[in-house]
């Protein structure tokens, strides 16, 4: 019997994660949640996903688009083994008392608190203490790009400090209402930026400091990282390491790959659905080592790289899969790996 797994709210992380459950070969998408009957719930229902409303009054509203119902989200809900929330920040802690009431386990986004949840996720990480629980929060696209980054230094090298500054992008593509628009923003202004709280979310004794940036690109963000390790590799043998990750790219010096653009550009002539990018993207020539620290620069992308972690807490909550297994199984099936 497959998982059948529930995604409520269908914008840019929700319709990749449904796109995602739909191609593995031990979960069914029951279905997707919306408030409003805009082109991305059309594409819904043009995907054959069901679609259940969020909110009982709108029902009308889908019925005059012409937009065919399943239910509402408390059916859906109740119909899922599991659900994974992906409704704007703050939703989905208003969602939380109506996954509880019908007992259902829920997968919450990074925009959400981590003390919402009983813990916090990613599949490298803590892929087992995800077990069992009943709010899980997959954390943002960049604590997701640090945890996967610091976890194999951590366990082969040891990490003293981590450094990293973190220049943001200000919106994504379809958000009309972010900025800056022509500026460059510390942000937070003060220090440390919340994401180094959050890297401690997953790994409570690492030592970090971050601090933040937003710039006026929509692209991905980029982050420049110092790590003082507990030992003195050569450059040459941390790339090694970082290379035989999985979701860890690499970008060679040949491919004459600048930035982000050219990493879409990459992505795009790939194929890569929507030009998604689930991997952390290194620069292979940045990582240098000083002493005992490493330096290196990671572009992020923001829409994709939590989906293929979203799909493995799914099997971590319901014990469907360890990590190996689990990760193997997200990766081939999504094509996660240049
Ligand atoms: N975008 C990123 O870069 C990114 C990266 C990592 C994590 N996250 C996190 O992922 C979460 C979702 O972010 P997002 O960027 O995907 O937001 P988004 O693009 O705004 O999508 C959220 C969708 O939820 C729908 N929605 C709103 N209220 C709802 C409700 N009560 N019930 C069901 N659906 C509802 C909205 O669509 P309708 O109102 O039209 O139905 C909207 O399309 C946030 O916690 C965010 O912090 C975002």
């Amino acid at each position: 019997m497959s998982i059948q797994v529930a995604v409520n709210g269908y914008g840019t992380i929700g319709k990749r994660v449904a796109d995602a459950v739909v191609l593995q070969p031990d979960m069914e998408l029951i279905g997707v949640g919306k408030t409003r009957p805009n082109h991305e719930a059309e594409l819904a229902i043009e995907n054959g996903y069901p679609l259940y409303a969020a909110i009982e009054d709108r029902i009308e509203q889908f019925d005059d688009a012409g937009l065919e119902l399943a239910g509402t989200v408390d059916e859906m809900v109740g119909a899922a083994d599991i659900v994974v929330d992906a409704c704007p920040s703050g939703i989905g802690a208003q969602n939380k008392a109506l996954y509880a009431e019908h007992n259902t386990p829920a997968l919450y986004q990074g925009g959400e608190d981590a003390d919402l949840v009983d813990v916090s996720f990613n599949a490298r990480g803590n892929f087992e203490d995800a077990t069992g629980a009943d709010h899980v929060r997959v954390v943002s696209c960049n604590t997701t790009g640090l945890s996967r980054l610091l976890a194999p230094l951590q366990s082969e090298y040891g990490v003293e400090k981590a450094r990293v500054t973190l220049v943001r992008r200000g919106g994504d593509p379809a958000q009309t209402d972010r900025g800056p628009i022509n500026d460059i923003l510390p942000n937070p202004v003060s220090l440390p930026s919340h994401h180094g709280p959050d890297v401690n979310t997953i790994f409570p004794e690492l030592s970090i400091d971050t601090l933040g940036l937003k710039v006026p690109a929509t692209l991905m963000h980029t982050h420049s990282v110092n790590v003082t390790l507990e030992s003195t590799p050569d450059a040459a043998a941390v790339a090694e390491l970082l290379d035989e990750q999985d979701r860890l790219f690499l970008i060679e010096e040949s491919f004459d790959i600048d930035g982000a653009g050219a990493l879409k550009e990459f992505a795009m002539d790939r194929n890569r659905p929507r030009g998604d990018i689930w991997e952390n993207c290194i620069w292979r020539e940045s990582i240098s080592m000083e002493g005992s620290d490493l330096y290196l620069f990671q572009a992020i992308h923001q829409e994709s790289d939590v989906v293929p972690e979203n799909i493995d807490a799914i099997r971590a909550v319901l014990g469907a899969a360890d990590a190996t297994e689990s990760i193997e199984r997200t990766n081939e099936t999504m094509g996660v790996g240049f």
